[in-house]
């Protein structure tokens, strides 16, 4: 029997950062590891957000919300995007977050992401602590000339992969190709 947390076997993970609207009508960002695309049809990806945190109010109050996936360089600002709550901070002011507008959501993405998923709220399953958000994929945008139909190139940009705590992980650019089938 595994004696660390399970889901560590999991790890290390994309991380996102979750921008939303909040009922004071300002804006909180919250890093989330624990995120998936779900179908293609229609486009969505879930997120599963602790029902305790600020994040989970605001998606309560306001059904679009950004997902931003940032730059290895920003695993600094990520941490502390996690380790304190908006509802003691205002995050964007504190750590000086750099926000550019968004095509179809009334949510900002971060300036400074490689990419950025405009969503809206599609379905909520309540598991445990957590409600699973699935979002429905609104628009993509991507920074300019780091990614192809393949995803992004990580030879010229590296993301911050989640391993526990304070560790975060690079992706190796030199990929690993199984065999071709007959
Ligand atoms: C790298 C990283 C990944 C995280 N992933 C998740 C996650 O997937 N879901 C979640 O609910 N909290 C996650 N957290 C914890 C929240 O980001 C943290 O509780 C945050 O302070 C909540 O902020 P808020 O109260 O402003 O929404 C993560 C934290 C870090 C540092």
């Amino acid at each position: 029997m595994y004696q660390g947390k399970f889901y560590r076997l999991l790890h290390p993970r994309p991380t996102v950062v979750v921008v939303t609207r909040c009922p004071n009508g300002g804006l909180n960002l919250m890093p989330a590891s624990w995120n998936t695309p779900v179908s293609e049809d229609p486009p969505t990806v879930a997120v599963a957000v602790d029902r305790g945190s600020y994040t989970h109010e605001c998606l309560q109050h306001h059904r679009y919300a950004t997902l931003n996936v940032p730059p290895i360089d920003a695993a600094d600002l990520v941490y502390r995007l996690g380790s304190v709550s908006g509802r003691e901070v205002d995050k964007v002011a504190q750590f000086g977050v750099r926000l550019a507008p968004s095509q179809k959501v009334d949510v900002p993405r971060m300036a400074d992401a490689l990419a950025a998923y405009e969503v809206e709220v599609y379905k909520e399953v309540e598991v445990g602590e957590v409600t699973l958000y699935i979002f429905r994929v609104l628009d993509t945008w991507v920074a300019s000339g780091v990614a192809d139909q393949w995803g992004f190139d990580f030879k010229k940009v590296n993301i911050p992969l989640h391993g526990a705590g304070r560790a975060f992980y690079k992706v190796d650019p030199r990929p690993v190709y199984a065999k071709k089938t007959t």
